[in-house]
């Protein structure tokens, strides 16, 4: 055996004797002119190549959704880092073009068919006016996300609905971004109270800037309806009486509470430049004084304040002289416009508010026939930038909502006492605070 290949490599290198050197190819060993050797005995190969590839394409073109796993796993991973947002705000507009059908079908229902349960989000969820509006969106049959960071919410106003499949709570800060995958965002998240928006005025700004264009853009990037709990603060100390939708308002940019009245300005703004500019489909509602159950005791807004000290047997106090007015919608009155004026085809603004028009000095008459006739009354000084005059002009979601406030003061305030009465007391019998039954 070793003698055989001894004898093989010895006849290896007497008839090829220049392999090892890489300049001295074996062509060159075959034939002295190259050009000569390529045509003769390579290009035939290389043309036999080219028609095996040609046949193979036509016979199997390349599916365009082989591409798309890759792209699309690029793409989100890419979408599912926060700090990426933008990526997502800017640079799917350009694809799906600006025109509205195209981008944002969300929240429509086909003609003749039985409604579509929607997938609805709603910021704010877990308080006031957000857990009222949950009931009603559940109620009637929509799988509800709410997203809240409960400084001023509470998980009690949602107890009731956890168990149910079609609803889901996370505990979320709309300055961060969020991807979820839903229909119509109903965005109420920020601190309503003089009280708590005060406390941290630069986190009420930023919730109500940042957070605004953070659910802006989740609504652009899933095609999802938009609507905006403005306030009827953006009208400031008006100067016109009562406050239609076409007055631009009187409001101090600098005062204590800017931040929430230019919070809310902003967050108009930005609704309506992701509206015209992005063809996003948008909602804005300016609400109006609004109470009812599931209030936060104590939160400094008039209505909750002289329920629980008449509750307390605590002396009911009035800032300034009491003659300053508002008016007071009960909160399923605004529930079921906030759902008319998703559900509609109109932008707005819309003021949605109760215009019965009150002093502060006949709420706590109010008060005290309905809880305590012998409740007596402390005047206090003013606090700064506190409206004079409130009172909406309603026709335009008359008009246009077919929507206007059903229960009076007289009727909605003892709903508010029971659940109250139940929350200062400890007596959970009541504790729910839910109008479907009530109302
Ligand atoms: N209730 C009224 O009289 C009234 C009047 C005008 C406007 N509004 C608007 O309606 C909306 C709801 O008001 P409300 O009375 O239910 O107030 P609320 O304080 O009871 O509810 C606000 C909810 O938003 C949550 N929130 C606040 N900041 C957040 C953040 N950064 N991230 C996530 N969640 C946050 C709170 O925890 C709370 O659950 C607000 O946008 C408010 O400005 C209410």
């Amino acid at each position: 055996m070793t003698s055989e290949l001894i004898q093989r490599s010895q006849t290896t290198q007497t008839q090829q004797p220049i392999v090892d050197s890489p300049k001295n190819c074996n062509f060159l060993g075959k034939s002295r002119n190259p050009i000569g050797y390529m045509l003769r005995e390579r290009i035939p190969f290389v043309l036999i190549g080219i028609a095996i590839a040609t046949f193979f394409f036509n016979t199997f073109p390349q599916s365009p959704s082989s591409h798309i796993p890759i792209a699309d796993s690029v793409l989100h991973s890419e979408l599912a880092l926060p700090t990426r947002r933008v990526l997502y705000e800017e640079g799917s507009g350009s694809s799906i073009g600006y025109g509205r059908s195209s981008v944002n079908m969300g929240g429509k229902v086909p003609l003749g068919l039985k409604r579509k349960s929607l997938r609805v989000l709603v910021t704010g969820g877990a308080g006031f006016v957000g857990s009222h509006l949950v009931d009603r969106l559940i109620s009637r049959g929509d799988s509800v996300i709410v997203v809240d960071n409960f400084f001023t919410g509470r998980k009690e106003n949602v107890l009731h609905h956890f168990g149910n499949p079609r609803f889901e709570l996370i505990r979320h800060d709309v300055v961060e971004p969020i991807l979820l995958e839903v229909d119509q965002i109903y965005h109420l998240a920020c601190p309503a109270s003089p009280v708590h928006y005060k406390f941290n005025p630069v986190k009420t700004i930023k919730t109500n800037v940042v957070g605004t264009l953070n659910m802006l853009g989740l609504a652009k990037r899933v095609g999802a309806r938009f609507l905006l709990t403005s306030t009827s603060e953006v009208y400031g100390d008006p100067l016109q009486h009562p406050q239609a939708e076409t007055y631009w308002g009187n409001v101090n940019p600098i005062g204590v509470r800017s931040c929430y009245d230019e919070g809310k300005r902003t967050a108009e703004t930005l609704t309506m430049d992701y509206h015209r500019g992005l063809g996003i489909e948008v909602r804005i509602a300016r609400i109006f004084n609004t109470y009812g159950p599931r209030m936060c005791i104590d939160d400094g807004r008039v209505v909750s304040n002289f329920v629980a000290q008449a509750l307390r047997k605590e002396p009911l106090t009035v800032y300034g002289d009491g003659k300053q007015t508002r008016s007071f919608q009960y909160v399923s009155d605004l529930v079921e416009g906030l759902m008319r004026l998703m559900e509609g085809e109109h932008v707005g603004p819309f003021n949605l508010g109760n215009p019965g028009e009150f002093t502060m000095l006949e709420l706590a008459q109010v008060v005290q026939e309905t809880i305590d006739p012998n409740a007596k009354i402390e005047f206090r000084p003013n606090t700064e930038d506190d409206p004079h005059k409130r009172k909406p002009d309603i026709s335009k979601a008359k008009e246009l909502l077919s929507w206007e406030p059903s229960v009076s003061l007289r009727n909605g305030l003892p709903l508010m006492v029971s659940d109250f009465r139940s929350r200062i007391f400890g007596d959970q019998r009541d504790g729910g605070g839910s109008t479907l039954s009530k109302v």
